[in-house]
């Protein structure tokens, strides 16, 4: 039986309420030019009871297990000389759960996860983020002041965001050319920082109506500006951007708005709901319609 509930499907863009991996199965070999997209960091936040939801996961192995047969169906659909982006960070540990206070590499295991089959690691950036809100959102005792008073080798940096980028090898059979005009240097100069300090934390899209019932704790909307610059970068006019997370929409909207066509899933059906609303009032708007 097919997972896919409901799609949603216009010239600019096709959203699909179920399992990612269902949805990339229908996708020709080598079709999708550029994937972005922010995974479930595992159990940190669980957006839903379904099996299916990667942020499910009852041990990192689980998690990883899952998360390959996404990358493999990735690796297939993906053209040739073309990349896929993840928005991840490094992800606290706790005594609780894991037995000590730390942090978890998750970005190096997606990573090495997509080298095992066959992706080439390919560029990453960290977008800073503010401790002092990091602090006063999680609490975490190695961001707290008191802390330093107990023993300060507990305290530790606050943790950044980044995009890993992954290639899938073999020639690009369609180059991203850019022009001078479409592509200053400057822009390629602020692109090309290994640190993107210039990220506004609330440039997101509005979430709160898919918001619905007790099993889900959090939606975290991906900022627009990233996707924005993997995208340029990444990708042409005309391209279809593939999000195997749609989540509210972020990446399909951002897609559409630099005029690639957006293609995503999205196993939450009130997410699915709410990234329509957000895509179709995305595209008017880029119309100058209101
Ligand atoms: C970090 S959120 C993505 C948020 C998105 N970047 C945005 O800005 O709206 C991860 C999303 O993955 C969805 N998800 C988890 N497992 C999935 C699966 N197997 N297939 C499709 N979506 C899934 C969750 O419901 C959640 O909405």
């Amino acid at each position: 039986m097919s997972q896919v509930i409901d799609q949603h499907i216009t010239d600019d863009y096709a959203i699909y309420n179920g399992d990612c991996i269902e949805v990339l199965k229908g996708m020709p070999d080598n079709s999708l030019h550029y994937s972005i997209s922010s995974p479930p960091f595992e159990s940190l936040y669980t957006y839903s009871n379904s099996d299916r939801d990667m942020g499910n996961s009852a041990s990192s192995d689980e998690f990883f297990d899952h998360f390959k047969f996404l990358l493999k169906e990735l690796y297939r659909a993906l053209m040739p000389g073309r990349m896929f982006s993840m928005h991840c960070m490094a992800l606290p540990t706790s005594k609780a759960r894991d037995g000590f206070i730390g942090l978890r590499d998750f970005p190096g295991e997606i990573i090495r996860a997509a080298q095992e089959l066959g992706f080439i690691y390919h560029s990453e950036v960290v977008i800073w983020k503010d401790p002092v809100t990091a602090m006063q959102r999680t609490k975490a005792i190695g961001l707290l002041h008191k802390q330093l008073k107990k023993d300060s080798c507990i305290s530790r940096n606050g943790i950044p965001d980044k995009i890993v980028t992954l290639r899938k090898p073999g020639d690009n059979p369609e180059r991203v050319e850019h022009t001078n005009e479409s592509f200053p240097v400057h822009v390629l100069q602020q692109y090309a920082s290994p640190v993107w300090m210039d990220i506004d934390p609330s440039d997101t899209l509005q979430f709160r109506a898919a918001r619905e019932s007790d099993d889900e704790r959090h939606i975290c909307p991906l900022q627009l500006e990233p996707v924005r610059r993997c995208i340029d970068l990444w990708s042409n006019p005309g391209d279809t951007v593939f999000t195997p997370f749609a989540g509210i929409g972020t990446e399909i909207f951002t897609a559409v708005q630099k005029g690639r066509k957006g293609v995503g899933a999205e196993l939450k059906t009130s997410y699915y709901k709410q990234a329509i609303k957000n895509i179709d009032a995305g595209l008017l708007e880029s119309k100058g319609l209101f």
